[in-house]
């Protein structure tokens, strides 16, 4: 007889990342997980580098320098910044610390994956509210959340759509909801966003005692397979947070890289940049073979592909990775016409975009 784990659990299904494998092909182009195309900053692999001699020690389990210098760099209180194993593990932590059996959490209806694992590992009810044109619906939300939601996440930029919400909107969303609603922020994408209209939560975060911000160093900084994470809010969720994490939650060399890559705001700008230009061109080309392309805020792009048979999302999936392009397909989203994919190098952008030519012209 096998152990019974707590009731739910079995309903989940284990999150899926983006493939890295093209079968046959020795080095295949990977743009199915949003990582950083120009690598990481020089500084931080150097920092890294430094670290592994002192991979006997155990690492500052509260990641004080780090926090001191994401306070800097972001001009934030360092004691209100808990860090963690990539942000994933933050919303996870939060799930663990506020949601029990029955709990309702919302978020938009294609929302990251991520939170619906963090509702159904604690038993929580997931509720998804409406899109308009892939973008997330303060009207909707507040609607699903009533006045018994637990937790909202909204990623802002959202990931598979790219699309972000205004400032003014999320500032709408947390007047909306009531005191006992945690709104979760999730920024992974923060640092991409070049719209007017666009800004940090950081502030209401200040403002509101019920409001996280969650970051990563996996997108802008290049630093994925470090996993490292952080969430800003108010001292007394950061407390809850600090006493349901691991003791050693961050590693040592995560720690040291993590220092040097926030510093390195050059990099940052670079990485900006580059992702600014790939977006354009991708939108230009992709947009110009007459596929609808959502218009994205982050570091990839919604794609939409067509019914017809010879032009759908999984049939351009295996046109791309016969040719050693490896995209994300979205179906476990609920986005089976649509593909996911990761603005490159900038020869990787011009190989997508020559074969979905090819695919859509055949
Ligand atoms: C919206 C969003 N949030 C959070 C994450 C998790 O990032 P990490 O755990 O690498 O910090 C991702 C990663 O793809 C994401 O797309």
């Amino acid at each position: 007889m096998s152990l019974e784990p707590r009731p739910g659990i079995l309903d989940i299904k284990p999150y899926k990342p983006g493939a890295a494998d093209a079968p046959g092909i020795t080095d295949p182009v990977k743009l199915s997980s949003n990582e950083n195309p120009m690598g990481c900053s020089p500084l931080a692999r150097k920092a890294f580098e430094a670290a592994s001699k002192n991979l006997n020690l155990y690492p500052d389990g509260g990641a004080s320098r780090l926090r001191a210098a994401i306070g800097e760099v972001y001009g934030l209180d360092p004691a209100r910044i808990v860090c963690g194993t990539g942000s994933d593990e933050l919303l996870q932590l939060l799930g663990r610390a506020y949601l029990s059996p029955g709990d309702k959490v919302v978020q938009s209806r294609y929302g990251f994956l991520v939170y619906r694992l963090v509702a159904m590992q604690s038993g929580a009810r997931l509720i998804s509210a409406d899109e308009t044109d892939y973008t997330a619906s303060v009207d909707a939300i507040l609607k699903a959340a009533g006045d018994d939601a637990r937790i909202v996440f909204l990623a802002n930029p959202n990931n598979p759509t790219g699309t972000y919400i205004p400032y003014t909107e999320v500032r709408r969303l947390r007047e909306g909801l009531p005191e006992n609603t945690m709104l979760v922020v999730d920024e992974a994408y923060a640092e991409y966003v070049d719209e007017p209209d666009y800004d940090t939560a950081f502030g209401l975060a200040n403002e509101y005692s019920n409001v996280v911000v969650t970051r990563t160093f996996s997108k802008i900084h290049g630093l994925a397979a470090l996993r490292l994470g952080w969430a800003y809010a108010d001292d007394s969720v950061i407390d809850v947070l600090n006493r349901v994490r691991g003791p050693f939650n961050v590693n040592l060399p995560a720690i040291e890289a993590g220092i040097a890559a926030v510093r390195d705001t050059g990099f940052q700008q670079r990485s900006a940049e580059h992702n600014r230009q790939g977006l354009a061109f991708m939108r230009q080309q992709l947009g110009g073979m007459g596929l609808e392309v959502t218009r994205s805020a982050g570091n990839f792009l919604l794609v939409h592909f067509p019914e017809t048979k010879g032009k759908t999302a999984s049939e351009a999936d295996a046109f791309l990775t016969a040719r050693g392009l490896i995209v994300r397909p979205v179906a476990a989203y609920g986005l089976p016409g649509a593909l996911r994919i990761t603005i490159g190098r900038d020869d990787d952008n011009r190989k997508v975009a020559g074969a979905l030519a090819e695919f859509m012209a055949a």
